[in-house]
């Protein structure tokens, strides 16, 4: 098998057949050689350097209802919290005297006029307060073509909307089956992001219970397709608080999420040299070392936590999610020796913009 394997390795674009080949790899030596490769074209396209970006968990009110999600509209458990403006700026002096160069905003989704407003004024506040000289994703769900332009305006250069599975039929056992949740919408809102100017990212969750590597292979031919410039995936984990949780004894065991996720950072920096692929948070929940595994693996980016200490616990997405009363792994001399340690360098004051669509845009003038 592992001739076999090396054979189709060599290969720089995979068919749907090879990569659930690929994905069907056996724990160990199999493994490892796919995941060798990532990082040899990791090393040979954007070299062995990762990007930081701080990120702000501005508020976990959210009116949708994702079947998954422990901050879903409907957990009446969740503590619901906005940031002040004061909070959202010091973090974001902090990433910017630190030398993250890039913050990432993240919110629940909401649609109202005010919270369009209030995105607005703090990317302007932000850029103010930091000499424009950080670059922004936001993070904030679906939202109308004017909205995207809005913020686009105000300073936002990135936009991560993962649309979670793209097999429709397990999108619509994730998620409510209403207007608010609507696989079609989410498409295409991909295509208004990149419309308005937007570097786009998405990405799916790993190991949902019914998946299969079929379907994590449509994934990655997907972003394929889509040409996107940014991926953030990672493994699933169960939320008590969640009408998915009763499924959890359905699910592949979190060793085996966690190693089908480093097998996809992998498979997809093969397929999409040029991309900024993010190390997720996910993966640090499920292995201690999961950060540096997916870095390992093919990820180029990181995104340290901002968030208030007193806030972040009322942001869990899913069960145990790390670095909760964590301010130390923010530093960037404890990024720095992490990442260092496994042979590789924090690119410190840069943008961080994909290749990808550097390059993109430079084929398309
Ligand atoms: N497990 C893993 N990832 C999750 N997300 C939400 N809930 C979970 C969960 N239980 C991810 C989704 C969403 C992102 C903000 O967090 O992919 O897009
Ligand atoms: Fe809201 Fe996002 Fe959670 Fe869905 S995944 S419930 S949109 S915060």
């Amino acid at each position: 098998m592992n001739d076999a394997l090396t054979q189709i390795l060599s290969k720089t674009a995979h068919s749907r057949e090879e990569l659930i080949q690929l994905l069907s790899a056996e724990p160990g030596n199999e493994t490892d050689i796919i995941l060798q490769k990532g990082l040899e074209v990791k090393a040979a396209y954007p070299g062995r350097k990762v990007y930081l970006r701080g990120l702000i968990e501005l508020s976990n009110r959210c009116a949708k209802n994702c079947f998954y999600c422990g901050i879903r509209g409907g957990n009446r458990k969740v503590e619901r919290y906005t940031l002040s403006d004061r909070e959202v700026l010091n973090a974001a002096e902090f990433a910017w005297r630190e030398g993250f160069g890039s913050l990432v905003i993240q919110t629940g989704e909401r649609k109202s006029k005010a919270f369009g407003l209030h995105i607005e004024r703090l990317l302007k506040a932000i850029h103010q307060a930091t000499n424009h000289e950080l670059t922004i994703t936001l993070s904030c769900g679906e939202q109308s073509a004017e909205t995207y332009r809005r913020w686009r305006q105000a300073g936002a250069h990135r936009y991560l909307l993962r649309i979670e599975t793209t097999n429709r039929e397990l999108f619509y056992q994730i998620h409510p089956r209403d207007r608010k949740h609507d696989f079609d919408t989410r498409l295409q809102a991909l295509d208004l992001l990149r419309q308005e100017g937007y570097q786009v990212g998405t990405g799916v969750m790993i190991g949902l219970p019914g998946q299969t590597l079929a379907d994590l292979a449509d994934d990655l031919l997907f972003f394929k397709s889509q040409d996107i410039d940014m991926v953030g995936m990672g493994p699933y984990i169960e939320h008590a608080d969640t009408p998915m949780y009763p499924l959890r004894l359905q699910l592949w065991p979190a060793a085996e999420r966690f190693r089908v996720g480093l097998l996809m950072i992998a498979l997809l920096r093969i397929q999409m040299p040029w991309i900024n692929i993010a190390a997720s948070t996910a993966l640090e929940t499920l292995d201690p070392l999961g950060r540096q595994k997916g870095i390992l693996a093919g990820a180029n980016v990181v995104m340290p936590n901002l968030t208030p200490v007193v806030d972040r616990k009322k942001y869990q997405l899913y069960d145990n999610k790390p670095n909760l009363d964590k301010d130390a792994s923010l530093s960037t001399v404890t990024l720095n020796k992490v990442i260092g340690e496994i042979g590789e360098t924090i690119n410190l004051h840069q943008a961080g913009d994909s290749l990808h669509f550097i390059r993109r845009n430079r084929i398309e003038k």
